[in-house]
């Protein structure tokens, strides 16, 4: 292998190095090319992997962050706190619908916080003097993180090479994923399909007995490994009326989906799409837009049911981390939820999103493999597939995914491209921009789409 210029980041591609980002400005980055010095602007429809919501270089933010730096002070969460850890908490709660979450717990990363969360639902039921209740039911083609425990309840192409050291499959039961575009059965409404996948959920908790069984855990629109497919209308109602039944922890993942990428009632909540008032999960990871990309910051969010059982238990949550609950982290996560409200901004991005989305759906149409394209507010996907009708997938080797990726970065647009939607193979990419995003933006990010699948097609040649 030639390497073009040493690296010495362990992360991503090792020794080589990949394109910096040296500036940001809105809904733009601009990568230099490590080779030659060469700088590109690229219109950032995915912002990273969907961390943006204010768009960057907000001079507002900068402003934040250097009020931020004086006024906050470094506390050891195991016995000190700090007001802006409080004030983060109790936003999220307040604009949340009402009783749906009573406390938090500020993490520095997705992975962190649903490893948090199994230790918090574990305990749970400690406290409860319940201590057979010890499984996770969670669901194939997901993606939790990549912690050990994580990457146990997730199920992807990326947790394949670590399977031999992850929990027992036999502790982190694994079931269908919710995934209409392939396995709706021909004649099945969304309905029926969403009671089959319900009715999965019970016969696996009746087959492990429903003393064992600690949570159902999925993410509320898949993102990076299912591509942003919404679940029928009865599909996470069906899952909150098992968990009730059966006294089962109801998690919700949303550290992709939530804090405003894809809430129809300008809240934080993706669930909001489908559960009312007094239905909301048990427990719920959220992070990336969070802190848009300025701070590391993402969260555990506990209902009031958990945070009863802690406060008539034993009071304390065994475990601190050094840097949760960061104060300068929490203030600046704070002020950006507030501007993003302030501005209307989930507003603003679940229309002009939509209108992406179905700009995509329309102009993408005609192209021979783009399948099907799907998602809700600022979050979308399209899966690419070799043969419309059949939905035969494309070769895993052909990378076809990675490989849009790599030909919308070069006609000037970021997006994700991924594999293994579809068991391990499959191909799609994703789109979440900036909650700033205009109609203008938008044509922009679907017009340079166009091209690239078009391209792509040539390349692969198929038409
Ligand atoms: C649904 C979901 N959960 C958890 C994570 C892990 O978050 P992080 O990368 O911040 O550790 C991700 C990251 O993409 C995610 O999409």
């Amino acid at each position: 292998m030639t390497v073009t210029k040493q690296s010495h980041i362990f992360q991503g591609t090792v020794a080589a190095r990949v394109p910096s980002v040296v500036s940001g400005d809105g809904i733009y980055i601009t990568v230099e090319d490590p080779e030659t010095g060469e700088r590109t602007q690229l219109l950032d429809a995915m912002t990273g992997a969907a961390v943006g919501a204010l768009g960057w270089g907000d001079p507002e933010v900068h402003k934040i962050m250097a009020e931020a730096a004086k006024e906050t002070q470094y506390s050891y969460p195991a016995y000190l706190g700090n007001d802006y850890a409080e004030d983060l908490a109790e936003f999220y709660i307040n604009n949340s619908p009402s009783g749906a979450f009573a406390s938090a717990l500020w993490t520095g990363s997705g992975s962190e916080a649903n490893e948090n969360a199994l230790k918090i639902i574990r305990q749970y039921f400690l406290e409860r003097n319940m201590p057979k209740k010890t499984k996770f039911v969670s669901r194939n083609s997901s993606y939790h993180g990549y912690t050990i425990g994580s990457l146990s309840i997730g199920s992807s192409a990326r947790a394949k090479m670590f399977e031999d050291i992850l929990l027992p499959s036999s502790q982190c039961i694994k079931v269908d994923p919710c995934y209409t575009y392939r396995n709706k059965l021909e004649g099945e409404t969304d309905e029926e399909y969403g009671t089959r996948l319900i009715d999965q959920f019970e016969q696996v908790i009746l087959r492990e007995g429903a003393d064992t069984v600690a949570a159902i855990i999925v993410e509320t629109l898949p993102g990076s490994s299912l591509g942003t497919t919404p679940p029928p209308k009865n599909y996470l109602p069906g899952i909150r009326a098992l968990c009730n039944k059966y006294d089962v922890v109801f998690m919700l993942d949303e550290v992709m989906c939530g804090t405003g990428r894809a809430n129809p009632n300008g809240g934080l909540n993706c669930w909001e799409n489908w559960l009312g008032e007094g239905e909301g999960p048990d427990i719920q990871s959220v992070g990336k837009t969070l802190g848009s990309g300025y701070v590391t910051i993402a969260g555990v969010l506990v209902s009031p049911k958990i945070h009863a059982a802690y406060v008539n238990g034993s009071g304390t949550i065994m475990g601190a981390h050094t840097y949760s609950g960061h104060a300068f982290n929490c203030r600046v996560a704070l002020k950006i939820q507030e501007r993003v409200k302030e501005l209307k901004l989930t507003e603003n991005i679940f229309k002009v999103g939509n209108y992406l989305g179905k700009q995509l759906k329309e102009k993408l149409s005609s192209s021979s493999i783009v399948g099907n394209v799907r998602g809700i507010g600022g979050f979308w996907s399209a899966e690419l597939v070799k043969d419309k009708v059949t939905k035969e997938c494309f070769d895993v080797d052909l990378k076809v995914g990675p490989n849009l990726q790599k030909i919308c970065f070069s006609n000037g647009v970021t997006v994700m491209g991924m594999q293994g939607c579809n068991k391990g193979v499959g191909d799609h990419i994703m789109f979440a921009p900036a909650f700033t995003l205009t109609h203008d933006q938008a044509d922009e990010i679907v017009e340079i789409v166009v091209k690239s699948v078009a391209q792509l097609e040539q390349s692969l040649d198929i038409i």
